[in-house]
């Protein structure tokens, strides 16, 4: 992305955030009907990849988790700590090596193949780089997911709504190239909630955006956990972003060093501060 649609990016955003209390409201209605969200945890779990020269890279190196339904938790740690490749193993993309992952009453690690397709729609995916197919509309960008598959709702109202819940109504017919940075990510945001997942995982969902459109995105997810109660997993290298969570994960070399919950009752600066003494 060039900076020029950068400055484009915050201006269009900056009109959409006048418009957020309608689409505050459409969320809300969605909220009663699609409400749950699955605790996630990990025991022992090991996975190892082999690397050049014969060496074995322990990318996810004996991680214990237990993350409560509805939580918003932020994975940290130095690029190489291993929070992409914990987030593939969650989203079952990769498999582990050892231990076990408990989504819900899930047993990840114990699904047979056959079954790995339905988990991976209870789940949904946010990418740095948001992966939309460029030729697609948002709107059918957001349905392809279900394209290939009968499903008991209506595929167009669905996208609609979600398209106008991450403030995007209107835009529905726009190709990827026609949208900012930050408006693509909300379209890989209503994609990610297609299937209304009961687990979010977000790579690094803030790492091709400058701050302040950064910011608005880790709000949205933020927000629409809220309001849907799903889990949230938030990938991200930004401390302060990391701090707008209720948990944050220090990762080192696929080890998790630290977890810390993060008082409601004290300020960004003051969590920033004891999430950057343990740094
Ligand atoms: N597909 C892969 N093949 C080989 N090594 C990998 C692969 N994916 C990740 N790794 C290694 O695993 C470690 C953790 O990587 P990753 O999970 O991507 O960390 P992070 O997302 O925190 O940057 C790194 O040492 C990385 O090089
Ligand atoms: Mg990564």
């Amino acid at each position: 992305m060039t900076d020029t649609s950068r400055t484009e990016t915050t201006q269009t955003e900056t009109t959409q955030t006048d418009s957020a209390p309608s689409r505050r409201d459409r969320a809300t209605e969605a909220t009663d009907a699609t409400r749950h969200g699955a605790p996630v945890r990990t025991h022992n779990l090991v996975k190892t990849f082999d690397a050049a020269a014969g060496n074995v890279v322990p990318a996810v190196d004996h991680v214990d988790l237990d993350l409560p339904a509805g939580s918003a938790v932020a994975l940290t740690g130095p690029s190489g700590s291993g929070k992409s490749t914990l987030l593939h193993l969650i989203g079952a993309i990769e498999k582990a090596d050892g231990g076990t992952i408990t989504v819900g009453e899930t047993e990840v690690t114990a699904l047979p193949g056959g079954k790995l397709a339905a988990y991976r729609r209870t789940v949904g995916f946010v990418f740095q780089r948001y992966h939309l197919l460029p030729a697609l509309t948002a709107l059918d960008n957001v349905l392809t997911p279900v394209l290939p598959l009968k499903v008991d709702f209506d595929k167009q109202a669905r996208a609609r709504d979600l398209l106008a819940m991450v403030g995007l109504a209107g835009r529905e017919h726009d190709v990827p190239s026609h949208l900012s940075g930050g408006q693509q990510q909300r379209v890989a945001i209503a994609r990610a909630l297609i299937h209304d997942p009961a687990v979010i995982l977000a790579d690094e969902p803030t790492g091709n955006l400058d701050t302040r459109t950064g910011e608005e995105i880790v709000d949205l997810l933020l927000a629409l956990r809220a309001e849907r109660g799903t889990t949230l997993l938030l990938a991200t290298h930004d401390l302060t972003l990391a701090a707008r969570c209720d948990t944050v994960v220090r990762l080192r070399d696929g080890q998790v060093i630290e977890v810390q919950q993060v008082a409601g009752d004290r300020s960004t600066a003051e969590t920033l501060e004891s999430i950057e003494r343990l740094g």
